[in-house]
């Protein structure tokens, strides 16, 4: 995730100062490099570097810059890693067009690949510069500039919202989106564009939101917008947005957390644009190969491990040791040459995980990070990274982060199941072809499971305890679910598996005590089915989150339903986990507490 800005014309400020501001607001969306480039005079002008905004502004000052028109950019690596190089706005070879871009072009490589061999010259590792050089190619073949940008879009593939300057018609701003965010703010002798619309705020609220596949320019007086060569009339789309800059910042949502568990269908398609299958059957080949594979990681990245460890040994039947990263020493006369290591860690910076990867490599461990933030220490001091594409998360609490480390990790798994010989082709194709399109059915499951998650918080928000149960493959969701709990709404909330719960958590319950049954694994339904009748023999407030196919089993038996759509065991983790978050947090807001920021925590812990 990145945040975008371009402008065209005049808000009585200089361009660049205005740019700073806008792309301050949207720091939030990344902050490892960023940039401005104008043009004047018919000359771009490009500034950028590594660091925070106002790093880079000490030493390139980009608020300085005059002009027309401008973009600016925020960044959040996703390809390449922060550097000066890397950072946006890219060029195109003759500097005359510029570019700044939020998502990912899934076939960068090859259309790289085929401008290259057109004998055009690169700069930077990033998927973005494809484009400046792609418009840059169109134009010499004299086409127009929007029809360059038609063509453009026709060639790529992947999530992008993009704004690009072309120093031969100055005085607009072109634009193209496909699923990253892309508003258009409407002023007086000016127009905004920006990845949201605080970034603007300050100087108009009238906006217009633009649609997937939609494409075109804005000048100082206008908003000219296309899609597949047709004009759009976006007239009727103007709203006027009357929100506070603090609630801006959240998209209209109350919370972060809220903003970021409804940004799950985002996050989980970006980080599928972001995997590469050859790098999956590397290092699958690695874990086949391993005598043993160690996987760690604390709090929600160890429950995303324990989903992994699962399904590698549980399925195929690995040598694999899951522990939580603090407790690495009890493993370390286990480990040696010829083992793997996988570490979760979403910020990559966690002290627990980076202490037992350090350790496990000094013992000749080969280790994999799996990490949202590129370049960050974790992936950096580790020997193969793969990266979730989450974007930023603000909340403590992890929620699109974990369910982008469940894709990864799911994704590697079938991959290594495939190469294993535990997975047919066919089968193969099948998991992968549920992962990919899991985006759509996480927005359905939001959109149907919201208003009953609200209604259940209401029933737990008095309780002071709560058990969440499963079997199998649902017992790390469980374990989720349960930390959600804890940490945002104070509730006291433990996960067991179902089976032991008889063997003395089952002392506790009584009328009214909230138990949470997942249902995850088909193998394990039976049990499960009769660990809910012990509960509601003993009066317990029985909750399920169930897929759509029992629901005629559990249906009668319980005193509340989540239902989720079928899916196979893998993916079903991650839609499990949406209402669990959700239940979390309604359950907090009804009991007065942030989300946000949960009494004693941190977002990232760096002491031991
Ligand atoms: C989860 O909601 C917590 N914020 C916490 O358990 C977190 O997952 C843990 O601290 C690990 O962080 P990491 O993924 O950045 O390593």
């Amino acid at each position: 995730m990145c945040g975008i800005v371009g402008l065209t014309g005049s808000v009585g400020e200089r361009i660049g100062l205005v740019l700073r501001r806008c792309l301050e607001r949207l720091e939030y969306r990344g902050y490892d490099s960023a940039g401005v480039a104008v043009v004047n005079g018919g000359v771009i002008t490009v500034r950028k570097g590594r660091g925070k905004i106002s790093e880079v502004d000490a030493r390139v000052n980009f608020t300085g810059l005059n002009g027309v028109s401008g973009i600016g950019h925020t960044r959040w690596a996703t390809h390449g890693k922060p550097s000066d190089e890397n950072a946006h706005p890219h060029t195109d070879c003759s500097g005359t067009v510029a570019v700044v871009h939020n998502g990912i072009i899934s076939n960068y490589r090859e259309l790289r690949e085929q401008l290259e061999a057109r004998g055009h010259r690169f700069t930077s590792d990033t998927d973005t510069e494809v484009i400046a050089h792609l418009f840059e190619d169109y134009v010499k073949a004299r086409l127009t500039a929007l029809e360059a940008l038609r063509e453009v879009v026709s060639r790529l593939r992947g999530t992008y919202a993009i704004a690009l300057l072309y120093a031969g018609e100055p005085d607009k701003v072109f634009f193209a989106r496909n699923v990253s965010p892309l508003i258009i703010g409407l002023g007086n002798g000016f127009n905004f564009l920006a990845s949201d619309i605080p970034a603007f705020l300050e100087y108009t609220n009238r906006v217009i939101t633009l649609h997937d596949g939609e494409y075109g320019f804005i000048t100082p007086g206008s908003v000219y917008v296309e899609r597949g060569g047709e004009p759009v009339d976006v007239k009727a789309r103007v709203r006027v947005v009357n929100w506070s800059p603090e609630l801006a910042s959240k998209e209209g949502y109350p919370h972060f957390m809220l903003k970021e568990i409804h940004e799950q269908p985002r996050a989980l398609r970006d980080t599928w644009a972001g995997l590469d299958t050859d790098q999956l059957s590397k290092l699958s080949d690695l874990l086949l190969k391993a005598r043993r594979v160690f996987i760690t990681g604390s709090g929600t990245s160890y429950h995303a491990g324990l989903v992994f460890d699962h399904l590698l040994s549980g399925l195929m039947g690995l040598d694999t040791h899951a522990f939580n990263s603090s407790e690495y020493k009890r493993y370390v006369k286990l480990a040696g040459d010829g083992d793997v290591m996988v570490a979760v860690s979403q910020s990559g910076e966690t002290i627990d995980t980076l202490m037992a990867v350090r350790v496990f490599r000094r013992l000749g461990v080969r280790v994999i990070a799996v990490s949202n933030i590129v370049d960050s220490t974790i992936p950096r001091e580790s020997d193969y990274q793969l990266y979730t594409r989450a974007g930023p998360e603000v909340g403590v609490a992890a929620t699109k982060t974990f369910t982008a480390q469940l894709m990864v990790l799911n994704a590697l798994a079938a991959t290594a199941a495939l190469g294993g010989g535990v997975l047919g082709k066919d089968e193969y194709g099948l998991i992968m072809g549920e992962l990919e399109h899991l985006p759509d059915l996480v927005n359905l499951t939001i959109t149907s499971v919201e208003a009953k998650a609200r209604h259940i918080a209401s029933r737990l928000a008095s309780k002071a305890s709560a058990y969440y149960l499963s079997r199998g493959l649902g017992l790390p969701i469980a374990m989720e679910g349960a930390l959600k709990l804890k940490e945002v709404a104070y509730i006291h909330a433990e996960a067991y598996p179902a089976g032991e719960s008889k063997h003395g958590p089952i002392a506790l319950v009584e009328g009214g005590f909230p138990v949470l049954f997942i249902a995850t694994d088909d193998e394990y339904v039976d049990a499960l089915e009769g660990n809910v009748m012990e509960m509601n023999a003993r009066g317990a407030l029985t909750i399920g989150v169930i897929p759509a196919k029992h629901q005629p089993r559990f249906g009668k038996l319980l005193s509340e339903v989540i239902q989720t759509p079928n899916v196979s065991p893998g993916a079903l983790t991650i839609l499990q986990s949406i209402p669990l978050q959700l239940l979390a947090y309604y359950t907090a807001v009804l009991r007065g507490h942030d989300p946000d920021k949960p009494r004693n925590l941190a977002k990232t812990v760096t002491v031991e």
